[in-house]
């Protein structure tokens, strides 16, 4: 890769920032040679506590076995709302932009703290306990940050499914974390469609009899079946419940969410979070990384079914005392201008979203974002896959005017937070690099016989230290949590991402090295489409792979082999995209299905990813060593069907 432009901090952005690059090093520094003394003390600056921790923290990676402030109380709705109530009460805690440009709501710290307190007192009503798990399936409204901070109250383990997720994805994320309560609503919204959410929700709890609970929160006022005894409304649930409910103190290691992720294999598994380490990880991250300054409007445009919006939509910037920005809709409805808009009217100056909407709204042109101001912006986020420079520099000189840094924040669900980004009043920009290490952070290369790469180089991408919100658990499942992170570099934790650092230190993510996708910043398992594929009564087999898109950064590439005596056709095809659509959710429907005669594969029977990668991309005259397939006639026969499609 060609040595790319430097962006140095601008002094005015130093000179307003939290931390300039002495301070960075300096912290920095001491969270790695002193760690518990560095966490310690940031966890008294940063949250309040019931009860302080015995010891920081221990942590063996061979065993899996991580505790963040043992012996320590709190709770993560205590710090998110009722300790700001003395000071900021009347502070908006959230503000909701609907799907309509006409629709909106402000809600204060007092108002949101009334209303988690009754819901709450809502869901003791229906049995729920102090450890029990609860799913939620809701739109982009206010509720989902509600219902988040109600179940932290009493100390349930939330399971938040994104409202684009199918009746069966959700029925198998019920049935995995063994819930008895749902919450979701008539209907959601986005981009001025519907979304049937209790529709989908009545097909899953059909398969889920331990439900006995489904709040239902009124959005859209559409007709839906209903279930005397079982269902509920959200608002005679908030209306009838009492408003005062002590929080719970919670140990510091007790589970604090489930949040189901794809990995390479197998059904996606859930990352289980624990209370104390998150969120004061959240929180940390969200004020030094976003240089978050009281009374800023802050948005994040992720869903909180995903992990970007459980830490920096919800909890980080609530733990802080942030106006945080929950928008409905999408970023080109009712057109192209409308993320700036929303910029505009909110007077929002620190705005986070993903590579795929930046590229998405680059291909509209200038116009729409240079006919708003977006004064009020100083700086701006990005998350979800590697950046391209090009997009980079878009949204640095056209949407940020050159005057906004961009943090470019490489993490994942597993690792809860932030790992590596830049500070804005501390980090020369290079675009397309998250940069360097945020505190308490240990990134290493480590080449695939495992060797530690020193100094300028290329390798996986591990982190050799455990974090206080790093991932504890797979729920259910230690023995996959240790086979997926755990064992493939003994005493480090291992992301799936290759990444490259330069002579500066900056790490580069070079993207996933393992068989996942990552579709506009959604993360999907080959394997999983590959199951819904062969659901089909006509296919023999399939398999997946991701080819480079223009917007989406990653393309989903099926090949499709189907039993003799069945063919090819639109409608087998249309059909097979509604299968995945069922199975999963439209996020995974296949952009490319292409008919195989057959897969390569080894004389083992592996199918070799590598020759499909380079097929769908296009890439035919480097297929590279094909002499250890079955059969290597196979090759020439797909390069064949490819060109037939
Ligand atoms: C994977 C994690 C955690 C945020 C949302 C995605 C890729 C994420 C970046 C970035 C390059 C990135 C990685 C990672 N990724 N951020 N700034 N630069 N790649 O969470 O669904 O758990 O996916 O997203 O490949 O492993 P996720």
């Amino acid at each position: 890769m060609s040595e790319s432009k430097v962006y140095p901090v601008p002094a005015a952005v130093t000179e307003h920032a939290l931390l300039d690059r002495r301070q960075y090093e300096q912290m920095y520094q001491r969270s790695i040679s002193d760690p518990d003394s560095f966490w310690g003390e940031q966890a008294e600056a940063f949250l309040t506590w019931f009860k302080r921790w015995d010891r920081v923290h221990y942590a063996d990676l061979h065993k899996g076995d991580i505790r963040w402030f043992e012996g320590a109380k709190l709770n993560v709705s205590y710090n998110c709302l009722d300790r700001h109530l003395a000071t900021r009460g009347d502070q908006i805690a959230l503000i909701w932009e609907g799907d309509e440009p006409d629709q909106d709501k402000r809600i204060t710290y007092r108002e949101l703290h009334e209303q988690v307190c009754r819901f709450a007192n809502a869901l003791k009503a229906r049995g729920v306990r102090k450890g029990d798990r609860v799913c939620i399936y809701l739109p982009m409204i206010p509720e989902a940050a509600a219902t988040m901070l109600a179940c932290s109250r009493i100390g349930a383990v939330h399971s938040v499914i994104f409202g684009g997720f199918s009746s069966n994805a959700l029925r198998d994320r019920i049935l995995d974390s063994d819930c008895h309560v749902l919450i979701t609503a008539d209907e959601g919204v986005r981009g001025g469609r519907p979304v049937p959410l209790k529709e989908n929700a009545e097909r899953a709890l059909a398969e889920c009899p331990k439900v006995d609970t489904v709040f239902v929160v009124r959005r859209t006022g559409s007709d839906i079946t209903w279930t005397d005894g079982r269902d509920i409304w959200y608002h005679d649930a908030i209306r009838t419940a009492t408003v005062d409910c002590p929080a719970e103190p919670m140990d510091a290691e007790d589970s604090f969410y489930i949040l189901y992720t794809s990995g390479s294999t197998g059904k996606p598994k859930g990352v289980l979070h624990t209370t104390a380490g998150y969120l004061l990880q959240a929180a940390m991250t969200h004020k030094y990384i976003f240089d978050y300054h009281d009374n800023e409007v802050y948005w994040c445009t992720a869903d909180v079914g995903w992990v970007t919006g459980h830490s920096y939509i919800v909890y980080g910037p609530l733990a802080n005392g942030a106006t945080t920005l929950l928008f409905e809709g999408v970023p080109t409805y009712p057109d192209a201008s409308r993320f700036w808009q929303i910029i505009d009217k909110h007077q929002v100056s620190i705005f986070y979203t993903a590579p795929t909407a930046i590229r998405a709204l680059m291909g509209q042109g200038d116009e729409p974002v240079k006919k708003t101001s977006r004064r009020s912006l100083r700086l701006l986020g990005t998350v979800g896959e590697p950046i391209n420079p090009e997009a980079w520099e878009w949204y640095y000189h056209i949407v940020g005017e050159g005057r906004c840094p961009i943090v470019d924040t490489w993490w994942q669900t597993e690792t809860g937070t932030i790992m590596i980004s830049p500070l804005p009043g501390a980090t020369d920009l290079k675009p397309g690099s998250a940069t360097l290490p945020f505190f308490g952070i240990e990134p290493q290369l480590v080449d695939n016989e495992g060797n530690i790469v020193s100094g300028p180089g290329e390798g996986n991408l591990c982190i050799a230290r455990a974090w206080p919100s790093m991932m504890r658990t797979v729920y259910g499942d230690h023995e996959r949590f240790l086979n997926t992170y755990l064992t493939h570099y003994p005493g480090m934790y291992f992301t799936g991402d290759g990444a490259r650092r330069d002579q500066d230190g900056y790490y580069w993510i070079t993207g996933r090295i393992d068989d996942v996708l990552n579709i506009s910043g959604h993360r999907m398992g080959t394997a999983e489409i590959e199951s819904a594929l062969v659901l089909h009564s006509a296919v023999a087999e399939a398999a997946v792979v991701g080819y480079p898109h223009a917007i989406k950064g990653q393309g989903i590439y099926a090949y499709v082999t189907l039993i003799i005596g069945n063919a090819p056709s639109d409608t087998l095809r249309q059909e097979l995209i509604d299968l995945v659509r069922e199975e999963i959710g439209a996020i995974a429907k296949p952009d490319i299905i292409q008919w195989a005669p057959s897969l390569p594969k080894t004389r083992s029977g592996k199918i070799m990813r590598r020759i499909l990668r380079k097929v769908a991309a296009n890439e035919l005259d480097n297929l590279g060593d094909t002499s250890t397939l079955a059969d290597p006639s196979v090759v020439a026969r797909l390069v064949e069907s490819r060109a037939h499609q």
